[in-house]
């Protein structure tokens, strides 16, 4: 038998109804349209309406991504869901996910790395693919994020925007060789071809929220030294987009879209700089969706999906930094 490779049969997303603009948003704290634009390219943001969680968010990118994919609920053998803000301490959101879906079987647990957090979902659920441990895995990037932050702050308040994006991961006989970590011509494989994850737990203080179970009885708020975090990213999303194409044997010309976690379009712009990929080959979502932190990805994808951008057998890079520190990066043959 060949080796097993995991193939996204299908992606989905979902935004709030409630649209926040930064006008709106001058009015509550003091800020302008025009800081936002220029420091973030940020325009507008989703806010969950009251009610509504994580989970129910998570819920309909995945009844999305599942209509996409073709399949249904009880195809699914296993749910990760990428989450920082649980509707709950415990169950799991995917677990949540798993009984909306009117599923009892399997497995289903949730991921937490920050903004990373739909690279590490995508990890995690194609090293159990490739393992031969499940055939078909929801993965779901999920954040209301809006629960989480000072309101007061607005160094942080304007950034952030709620929203969930999902994809459904089949196996599939690999044909081409060894799936992933090889310069051996595998590229042409189609489905994820290399996951590449990396964290720095020295680096906790630069972004983090200031609250839990553990240490108060409160969940706390997201802080930042946001000026830092920023000059980490572009190096750190560099590094690691260059690692990823390098293990597959590429150079930064064969990546047709790079689908990058949505922090700041000058995080976008800068890291493109210094990987000299013109910037029409990155797919831009910030504007409209704001930092969606780990639903940004499969939000971004979904978008350049159903618009046609991204097309039968191109490759797709997508990068992410958050939290943690995590970074790390995928490579698809879509
Ligand atoms: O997704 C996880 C990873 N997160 C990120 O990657 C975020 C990375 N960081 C950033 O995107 C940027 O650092 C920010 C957008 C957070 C801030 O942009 P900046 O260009 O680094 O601004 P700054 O923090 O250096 O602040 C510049 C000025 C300050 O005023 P003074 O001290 O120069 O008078 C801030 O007080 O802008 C002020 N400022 C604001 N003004 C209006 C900060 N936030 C705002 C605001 N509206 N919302």
């Amino acid at each position: 038998m060949n080796p097993l490779i995991s193939k996204i049969a299908g992606c989905g997303s979902y935004l709030p109804q409630r649209v926040l603009t930064n006008d709106e948003l001058a009015t509550k704290v003091d800020t302008s349209d025009a800081w936002i634009v220029e420091r973030t390219g940020i325009h507008q943001r989703h806010i969950a309406a009251e009610g509504e969680f994580t989970s129910d968010l998570a819920f309909k990118a995945a009844e999305r991504a599942l209509a996409d994919a073709g399949l249904v609920a009880k195809d699914v053998d296993m749910i990760v869901v990428a989450t920082t803000t649980p509707d709950n301490t415990f169950p799991s959101v995917a677990t949540q996910v798993q009984a909306k879906l009117g599923l009892g079987n399997g497995a289903a647990f949730d991921v937490q790395a920050a903004c990373s957090g739909f690279i590490y979902g995508l990890a995690v659920a194609d090293n159990f693919v490739k393992a031969g441990q499940a055939r078909t895995v929801l993965v779901i990037g999920a954040e209301t994020m809006s629960r989480i932050l000072d309101w007061k702050d607005r160094a942080t308040c304007v950034l952030f925007g709620d929203g969930a994006g999902a994809v459904v991961l089949v196996a599939a006989e690999n044909d081409l060789g060894n799936p992933g970590h090889s310069r051996t011509g595998n590229s042409e494989a189609r489905g994820i071809l290399s996951t590449h994850l990396h964290s720095d737990g020295s680096l906790a203080d630069l972004l983090y929220v200031d609250g839990g179970p553990s240490t108060s009885q409160a969940t706390g708020y997201l802080r930042m030294q946001g000026r830092e975090v920023f000059r980490r990213a572009v190096v750190n999303l560099t590094d690691v987009v260059l690692e990823t194409i390098a293990a597959n044997g590429l150079t930064a010309d064969d990546i047709d879209w790079v689908v990058p976690h949505q922090a700041n379009k000058r995080i976008l712009d800068g890291t493109a700089r210094k990987l000299k990929l013109p910037p029409e080959r990155i797919v831009v979502t910030i504007d409209r969706h704001a930092n969606t932190s780990a639903a940004s990805i499969p939000l971004a994808l979904d978008v350049a999906v159903r618009d046609g951008r991204i097309k039968d057998g191109q490759l797709i890079l997508m990068e992410a930094m958050g939290g943690g520190m995590t970074w790390g990066a995928g490579l698809v043959r879509w």
